[in-house]
């Protein structure tokens, strides 16, 4: 969990933003809730010295990025950057092909400790060849760095890259949409069916990552954002905001902050929930959850509001199940669980529940 600059500002980054935003993550409870690395995407990097040691944009990172990844510390966080498997990365900016083993030692001298590789200019490179460098270089300098694995999902890497990485991207870019293609972005519901299928190859350490969170821009409702959100819970995702925190309002904070639905996220049996049920735009996704307990979103992809349910069976439970529930946007525990559940979801929505298993009934200390 963290926070990335891409999605909102894209190359319009400065040391004052990312200053900014690692105050505003203390301050907001974000980083409280789990919010934990401050990622600065492309767009950071000035050209190589006559050594071919790679520097920062002198104009817009004037401290350098060492004072900037002691300044994040400071309150608490973790630094992460943004590097490509190319000549140059995306932005036109240098890339880290022939320079691998100098980037590493560089990053670690800085203190970073979170590394995005993205795939731009990279011609015929093997990519489980080049990632795989990278990640023997950031190993050998003994920092312990997430590597975040970025080449869309072009060459199957839930197949490889649990060796190299800690999470590899499923597909290409998302928008703040609700579905289409939009120039080489993705809505939502276009990224949650690519990604989805691809449930059996996440676990600890090794997560299929759907790309950032767009929680909070402008182009999704609040109901939006809310589904948005709950599926990327439901699916383990790495959970990386990629919104102005500082300017956030209240209904998105809330949304960022549901810790009960940070908790589906980060469950520690670590399993990516999938789709069980599917009837037109109605959706039942499940989860399973240590303890034995279970997620649960009734999903409405419509535009029309819709009537779900979901049953003992689907859930993979016996008849006469003991469970409580608790609705996980409402905030309120309903109580026991009857073997069904309906409700009625609205256009877009969601309805998330936990199903646990009741507290035993303690026996009377005194008999
Ligand atoms: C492509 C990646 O998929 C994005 O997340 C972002 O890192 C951009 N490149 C940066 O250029």
């Amino acid at each position: 969990m963290g926070w990335n600059s891409w999605n909102r500002f894209a190359c319009d980054i400065d040391e004052r933003l990312i200053r900014k935003t690692a105050d505003e993550l203390v301050s907001s409870g974000m980083k409280d809730a789990g919010y934990t690395y401050v990622v600065i995407d492309d767009c950071w990097h000035g050209a190589r010295d006559a050594d071919g040691f790679i520097t920062a944009d002198s104009q817009r990172f004037p401290s350098g990025i060492k004072a900037l990844a002691d300044y994040v510390h400071s309150k608490g966080l973790k630094f992460g950057l943004y590097s490509d498997a190319g000549r140059k990365t995306c932005g036109g900016r240098p890339g880290s092909q022939g320079h691998e083993y100098q980037d590493a030692i560089t990053y670690a001298r800085w203190g970073v400790d979170y590394l995005k590789y993205d795939w731009c200019s990279t011609g015929t490179r093997n990519a489980e060849e080049a990632y795989a460098l990278m990640a023997d270089a950031l190993r050998a300098t003994g920092r312990d760095i997430v590597f975040s694995i970025c080449e869309w999902g072009n060459n199957r890497p839930w197949l490889w890259a649990s060796r190299i990485g800690n999470l590899w991207r499923t597909t290409g870019d998302i928008t703040d949409k609700w579905a289409g293609k939009h120039g080489y972005s993705w809505g939502l519901l276009n990224i949650v069916d690519m990604n989805e299928p691809l449930w059996p190859h996440a676990g600890p350490g090794h997560w299929n990552d759907p790309d950032m969170l767009e929680v909070g821009n402008p182009g999704l409702t609040p109901v939006e954002n809310r589904a948005h959100f709950s599926l990327w819970a439901m699916m383990a995702a790495p959970l990386m905001a990629g919104n102005d925190v500082a300017s956030m309002d209240a209904e998105t904070r809330a949304i960022l902050l549901n810790k009960d639905v940070i908790a589906v996220d980060q469950d520690r049996l670590g399993v990516q929930g999938r789709r069980v049920a599917r009837e037109g735009d109605r959706e039942v996704w499940v989860k399973p959850l240590a303890g034995g307990g279970r997620a649960v979103l009734l999903f409405n992809r419509g535009e029309t509001p819709a009537r779900i349910s979901v049953t003992n069976e689907a859930l993979a439970y016996p008849a006469g199940v003991r469970l409580k529930v608790r609705d996980l946007w409402a905030h309120r525990d309903l109580g026991a669980w009857k073997g069904r559940f309906e409700a009625e979801v609205e256009p877009h929505g969601v309805v998330m529940l936990r199903l646990d298993a009741r507290a035993s009934v303690v026996s009377d200390p005194r008999r």
